[in-house]
């Protein structure tokens, strides 16, 4: 946790807090271990759980940068805390989804469960106010939030983080149903992925059992099973080597 008065908090968000960097390219984000559902309606803490996420958001954001994918990522300063570049955040929610569920089939008559070949990409305008609807591409450059080429380049780094990701759950026998990313821009315009990769964000499915093992299960009420889930993520993804890189017992 970061103490407030010595750091300027630029943004509290649901999840995370995000304060000015030493640097002014540079940002320090929080990740907390508040928790909510339902557009902000449902709040609760759950222990450990910016711990989790700081850390399975870093392995990520490492595995994609080696992948060829520019993330925020500068380092993990220490769990719960990533030292990150500033970026000017664009506000579209990029969605991937291997398997229908959630949303989806109760917009449209797709089957549960159903795999998409090849992914579907979905964008959604970030405004809590507007309850997060869905995107095209002449709303999205008439709202003036992105041009062509940056819708374009959006979906060709989603289909690319889909891939590096769905390789990376697949060897630890976790199927990855979908996820949300976020992206900004750098001061030279430069598309670069930031925000968050975690168990808040992806829906992640236990490949021999279909068990969950994310914020779904907040979302159903099973609030005693969340941090078991987010943990099994950590042991699978988190080699000796990352442990011992991030002074983790
Ligand atoms: N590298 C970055 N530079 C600047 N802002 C960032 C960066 N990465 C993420 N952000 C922004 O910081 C905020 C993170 O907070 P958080 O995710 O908790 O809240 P939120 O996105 O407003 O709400 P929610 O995710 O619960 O809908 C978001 O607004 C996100 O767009
Ligand atoms: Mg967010």
């Amino acid at each position: 946790m970061i103490e407030m008065d010595s750091k300027k908090l630029l943004y509290e968000g649901k999840a995370k807090s995000v304060f000015q960097g030493e640097n002014a390219d540079e940002v320090i984000i929080d990740f907390r271990d508040d928790m909510t559902a339902g557009d902000g309606a449902r709040k609760e803490s759950m222990g450990k759980k910016g711990y989790f996420n700081s850390i399975i958001c870093a392995k990520i954001f490492e595995t994609l940068e080696e992948a060829g994918v520019e993330t925020q990522l500068i380092e993990l300063t220490e769990p719960c805390v990533m030292k990150a570049r500033k970026l000017d955040m664009i506000p579209i929610e990029v969605i991937v989804r291997n398997i229908a569920t959630g949303s989806i089939i109760r917009k449209f008559p797709f089957e549960d469960k159903s795999p998409f070949n090849p992914p579907l990409i979905q964008m959604d305008f970030k405004a809590d106010e507007f309850h997060d609807p869905m995107l095209n591409d002449a709303i999205a450059i008439a709202l003036g939030i992105a041009s062509q080429e940056d819708l374009d380049k959006l979906r060709e780094l989603a289909l690319k983080v889909n891939e590096v990701m769905s390789k990376m759950f697949k060897e630890i026998g976790i199927i990855l149903v979908d996820f949300k990313i976020e992206f900004g821009k750098d001061s030279q315009g430069n598309i670069i992925l930031g925000d968050e990769i975690s168990p808040d964000s992806c829906r992640l499915w236990d490949a021999e059992t279909l068990d969950m093992l994310d914020k779904e299960l907040f979302r159903q009420g099973k609030d005693d099973e969340v941090i078991d889930a987010y943990e099994e993520v950590f042991n699978r993804l988190l080699t000796e080597e990352d442990k011992a890189k991030w002074n983790i017992k």
